[in-house]
């Protein structure tokens, strides 16, 4: 471990069955003027907008509800919201949903008291915000982004095809608290149950794929992978499958509340690519970094291949007997393909809705990094879109 950092994390957890009931004691912290931020209505239909707007009236509270916030959520979106949490002189803003919903909230919390536009500061020019940060508490919904415990905000500018995330250095952006039902993931469709697994799981793999140190970062990382991946197996099958959707709930915010990037560069190439496809596409996140995984995996596998010869073992309990480092850490890949196909993913960018010309465009929107293995140039970052075509 030879990085210097510092950690701390505000975020409060309320987790399990009757998590709810701690929404109460919360929400007495704050003042009375509430906005309730939602997605396109799947709370309304399993119950969770009912029994939270139950308590909100029971604390006395004066809400203002946006609603319709749709996954990816867009800048058009943001600034209705901005107008409605300020004529409402929002005192807090309580997210009930997924990552989209948790990631727009923050991004409402930042701006009510800002004059400038979000998009062009937070989201183009990566500032701080320098304004009073409106209190965000969360009621988590759907699986896989991290959003209920970090400081994460992704938003999508539909007309220049961009979908930026700012992860803002402020734990003040961070929730107050977050609520996690495990009970409450449990109505999610199919696709979007396995695309937040995979979302786990490639959160992990940003993190660990980058270093050459001894750090205790990939120990836990190891079993955070494996966790994922067994109880994955349990829900896949058994979707109503309490303990592996409650397990798949915990890991979601472990492998994205900083914890394993302590002391790493930390990668991300994958969603730089993957928000590319968001931002031209409009596709589903998890799916769309299934998408280009294995390309973009295979074609930096030499310049990190010790690493990727422990993942093998480590991760996917290949067998190194008799073997090359090259021969282990190609099968350690092929298992994960094997898995991510079990599970059901996406596995290319054709049927997200991706075409041959859209990859120059693709290539504009990328942002590169250069905390991995190998910095892309343009040209590697064109081809390993059209091998995941
Ligand atoms: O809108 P409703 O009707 O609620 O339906 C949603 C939505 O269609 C549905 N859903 C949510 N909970 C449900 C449910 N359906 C039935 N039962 C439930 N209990 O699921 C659909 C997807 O929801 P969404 O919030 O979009 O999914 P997710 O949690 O994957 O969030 C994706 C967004 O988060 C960003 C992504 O880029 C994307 O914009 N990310 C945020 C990160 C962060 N803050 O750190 C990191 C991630 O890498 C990611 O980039
Ligand atoms: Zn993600």
């Amino acid at each position: 471990m030879l990085g210097n950092f510092s950690y701390c994390n505000p975020t409060k957890l309320y987790f399990g069955n009757d998590s709810l009931k701690f929404l109460n004691d919360e929400l007495s912290k704050y003042g009375s003027n509430v906005v309730l931020i939602y997605g396109g209505g799947s709370i309304k239909k399993n119950g969770i907008y009912n029994s939270v707007t139950e308590i909100l009236k029971s604390c006395g509270k004066n809400v203002a509800e946006i609603e319709g916030v749709m996954p990816n959520p867009t800048v058009d979106k943001l600034r209705e919201g901005v107008k409605i949490a300020k004529n409402h002189k929002a005192d807090f803003i309580l997210a009930v949903g997924g990552g989209s919903v948790c990631d727009y909230a923050k991004a409402v919390s930042v701006s009510v008291n800002c004059d400038e536009d979000p998009w062009d500061k937070y989201f183009i020019r990566f500032e701080e915000p320098d304004c009073k940060i409106v209190p965000v508490g969360c009621v988590l919904t759907m699986v896989g982004t991290g959003s209920e415990m970090n400081a994460g905000s992704v938003i999508t500018n539909t007309e220049t095809k961009q979908k930026i995330g700012h992860v803002f250095a402020s734990e003040e952006v961070m929730p107050k608290f977050s609520i996690l039902n495990p009970k409450y993931t449990l109505t999610l469709p199919h696709y979007q149950m396995v695309s937040g697994i995979y979302d786990i799981f490639n959160h992990i793999c940003e993190q660990y794929f980058s270093g050459k140190d001894d750090n205790t970062s990939d120990y836990i990382s190891e079993g955070l992978m494996k966790s994922v991946v067994y109880s994955s197996r349990i829900a896949n099958a058994d979707p109503q499958n309490y303990e592996a959707r409650s397990n798949i709930m915990w890991t979601a915010t472990w492998a994205l509340n900083t914890l394993v990037a302590k002391g790493k560069t930390t990668d991300w190439m994958v969603h730089m690519l993957g928000q590319a496809v968001g931002g031209c596409t409009n596709a589903t996140h998890g799916m769309t970094l299934a998408a280009v995984s294995l390309a973009y995996y295979r074609h930096i596998l030499p310049y990190g291949l010790a690493k990727f010869k422990r993942f093998a073992v480590n991760v996917w309990n290949v067998n190194p007997e008799g073997k090359t480092d090259r021969q282990i850490a190609e099968e350690g890949l092929s298992a994960m393909e094997a898995w991510m196909k079990e599970l059901g993913l996406v596995m290319n960018l054709t049927d997200l809705g991706a075409t041959e010309d859209m990859l120059e465009k693709l290539a504009d929107v990328t942002i590169p990094l250069n905390g991995g293995y190998k910095p892309l140039e343009r040209s590697e970052i064109i081809e390993i879109f059209r091998e995941s075509l």
